[in-house]
């Protein structure tokens, strides 16, 4: 099973050129709408699950945040998005590593921000979300944020030819639980390069509580 996701993954980034994905932002405006909301610091700890080949990274460096880590089950992915930072890349650390079963992600230190784009949405087994939100607790800090976004209930019920799970903003309070206070949320259309739309929900939470 994870071989076959990591060959899904691996075919749509190795098939196609990103930016013809149908995920692909050409600016990751509402990620660094929230994430200016959290008034982190320049060496803050910010991990990017599922990066693929986003250009959050592009614009994170550019606005010098020192400490991102860039994570994915896909290799072809990360690859990718190396070859486009080129030398920039060096200032980046990366991880390929699975969500639903972490090896590599549960071992590294306490992080500031959790950063999600259209990745969570993948899990629709419920083992498979109990993997993804224990490893979040288990490594952003007291005081940290976490940003999910995600397709809303009104959204798809497929992103690249996968079945999806939809949110909306008490499904994902319930998941983080009490420890977690939701800051700021907003649902947003997203157009694909292809011209059609799809429904998100942004989140913004901050851990108020260590467990
Ligand atoms: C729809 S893409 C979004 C990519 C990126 N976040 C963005 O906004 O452009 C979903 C990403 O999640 C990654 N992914 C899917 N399942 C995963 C898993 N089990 N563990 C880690 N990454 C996964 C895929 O490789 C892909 O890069």
């Amino acid at each position: 099973m994870v071989a076959d996701l990591k060959k899904h993954w691996n075919t749509a980034y190795g098939n196609n050129d990103i930016t013809a994905l149908g995920w692909y932002e050409e600016s990751p405006e509402p990620s660094l709408q929230l994430i200016q909301e959290c008034d982190l610091s320049k060496n803050a700890r910010i991990l990017n699950v599922g990066v693929g080949a986003s250009t959050l990274i592009d614009e994170m460096l550019a606005l010098e945040y020192t400490n991102i880590i860039a994570s994915d089950i896909s290799d072809t992915a990360l690859k990718k998005l190396q070859i486009r930072l080129g030398a920039k890349k060096d200032k980046v650390q990366w991880i390929e590593d699975d969500l639903t079963k972490p090896s590599k992600l549960s071992e590294i230190a306490p992080i500031d921000l959790w950063h999600d784009r259209a990745v969570l949405h993948f899990f629709t087994e419920e083992k498979d979300q109990n993997s993804y939100f224990s490893l979040l607790k288990k490594i952003v800090k007291p005081n940290g944020y976490v940003l999910i976004s995600t397709y809303n209930t009104e959204g798809a019920h497929k992103c690249s030819g996968l079945s999806v799970h939809r949110y909306n903003k008490r499904m994902l309070t319930e998941k983080l639980g009490e420890d977690f206070k939701l800051l700021d949320h907003f649902n947003y259309n997203y157009t694909m390069p292809s011209g059609d739309t799809r429904p998100y929900i942004y989140t913004i939470f901050k851990r108020i509580h260590s467990l």
